[in-house]
């Protein structure tokens, strides 16, 4: 089939490359001239740079002759008259602090795409194609959609929901072998279609393929982002303050008793200083606005959001409150920027509000380590008299007077050791992912005070070293 993608972010650059590896001619569409170049480079270094997913540049490479990138819209219209699908893989971001889906880059992306499509086959339209809102979009969004389509004049279309499901840094893997595909359509001819492109899955034993409306596909995925965000939330807001507010509680043993109930599963139970990232913070949001908009009481899907946003604030407090740190003058160690690990995507992540608030209280130097992300990063906070980039996260951790950790990458566990082993002062560490958890009971006797997600204050032992 001959398949085109508009917008090649993390969701587009993946699909469309999961797309071509299943044997399908695809073109991939951005108006971003430089990430255009890079994914369709066939280098692994520029390709990586551009978007770390593990996967994506084997089969970006492997089936180079399947997939083409492009700026140029006049590629579009040739590809457009013998095209199948074309999946809509655009930003659908918040609009401020609002909640409501910012759509125009759908609605302008969209209609350059109607004023093509009405032309393909020489004005006849004699192809019919499927137009796949594969962004997270507002329930009704189909309805918008259709709308764009039929004032424009296209004709011989259908228009189907195909929620992506993927998970940052493990989008390939994920999408290679998904649990489900979720399609909605309104007509069997479209759901016809989907089941040719996906056909690799339709058949799969493995895969749960489910065929439903496209409201219920729209909703399904973004009730499905609510579940897993409040799952992170009573973690860190119910369980994680419990085992900071009563002595002799350790977060991993309180999960290990939960999370072997079968009923209760062990997704989401990863204590941290907050959840961020592009997706679950602003879908709870839409749809918490979506549900005020008909008229509905949003106050769980609400109380989820300020859960997380108070997790990072009283996270960074504690460091005055337990500890008596004076932020004023004082190197700090950022190690981790990426929102999560696995990933260069820095999109709402925490490290972005904590170099803000290192600012407020007037911190001297910042000193900052990612194994992935320092390129993003530096485009937000470009390298500064104030602002420090490293290439190891010890050598961020030297010199500092606290460490705060912010991403769960699994090198930063060795850090204890280098600390514990090499460092001549006792920085005040703030762990807000417990990732070194394994050796708290080993820094608080070499001296070092603790302020952990999920534990009480921990103070170190070996006074004598601290000054
Ligand atoms: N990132 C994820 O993990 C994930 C997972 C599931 C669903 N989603 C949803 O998928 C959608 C896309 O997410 P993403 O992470 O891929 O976003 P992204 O920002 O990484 O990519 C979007 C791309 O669209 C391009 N674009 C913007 N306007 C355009 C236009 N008019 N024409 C062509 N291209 C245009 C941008 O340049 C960008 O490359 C969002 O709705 C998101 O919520 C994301």
């Amino acid at each position: 089939m001959n398949i085109l993608y508009i917008g090649s972010g993390f969701v587009g650059a993946c699909s469309a490359s999961v797309s071509a590896s299943s044997g399908h001619n695809v073109l991939v569409y951005d108006i971003d001239e430089k990430k255009i170049q890079m994914l369709g480079s066939g280098d692994r270094d520029t390709i990586e740079s551009c978007l770390f997913e593990e996967g994506l540049c084997d089969i970006l490479v492997r089936n180079k002759e399947r997939i083409k990138f492009t700026t140029d819209y006049s590629d579009i219209e040739k590809f457009l008259d013998d095209c199948d699908a074309i999946f809509m893989c655009l930003p659908t971001p918040e609009i401020g602090e609002t909640g409501e889906s910012n759509l125009s880059y759908y609605f302008d992306a969209g209609e350059k795409l109607a004023e093509v499509l009405v032309s393909r086959n020489n004005g006849k339209q004699e192809k019919y194609i499927v137009i796949v809102n594969k962004s997270t979009v507002p329930i009704d969004m189909i309805d918008k959609t259709k709308e764009i389509l039929d004032s424009a004049g296209v004709k011989n279309y259908g228009i189907v929901s195909n929620p992506e499901f993927l998970v940052e840094g493990k989008a390939i893997q994920g999408s290679l072998k998904p649990d489900r595909v979720v399609i909605g359509a309104w007509q069997e001819k479209d759901f016809e279609v989907m089941r040719r492109v996906y056909q690799r899955f339709y058949d799969a034993p493995a895969v749960e393929y489910i065929e439903v409306n496209p409201k219920e596909a729209a909703a399904g995925k973004l009730m499905a982002n609510y579940y897993l965000f409040a799952k992170l939330a009573l973690c860190f807001d119910v369980i994680g303050r419990t085992c900071e507010s009563f002595s002799d509680l350790k977060f991993e043993n309180i999960r290990r008793i939960l999370t072997n109930d079968n009923r209760i599963g062990n997704w989401g139970f990863y204590n941290s200083l907050f959840a961020g990232g592009s997706c679950l913070v602003k879908d709870i949001r839409s749809l918490s606005h979506q549900l005020q908009t008909v008229g509905v009481t949003a106050s769980l899907v609400n109380e989820m959001y300020l859960a997380n946003k108070r997790q990072l604030e009283l996270f960074l407090s504690r460091a005055e409150k337990e500890a008596k740190f004076d932020w004023v003058g004082k190197k700090v160690a950022l190690i981790g920027t990426a929102f999560k690990r696995d990933t260069n995507d820095i999109r709402n992540s925490a490290s972005i509000d904590i170099v803000n608030f290192f600012r407020e209280q007037q911190t001297s130097e910042i000193r900052i380590y990612d194994p992935a992300a320092m390129d993003n990063f530096k485009q937000v906070y470009p390298e500064s008299e104030s602002i420090k980039y490293f290439n190891h996260e010890f050598e961020a951790v030297k010199e500092s007077d606290v460490v705060i950790i912010a991403t769960d990458w699994p090198q930063f566990r060795g850090l204890a050791d280098a600390m514990i082993g090499e460092l001549k002062n006792r920085p005040l560490v703030m762990d807000g992912r417990r990732m070194l958890q394994h050796r708290y009971e080993d820094l608080q006797n070499a001296g070092f005070d603790i302020i952990a997600v999920g534990s009480p204050f921990i103070e170190g032992r070996v006074l004598g070293l601290k000054d």
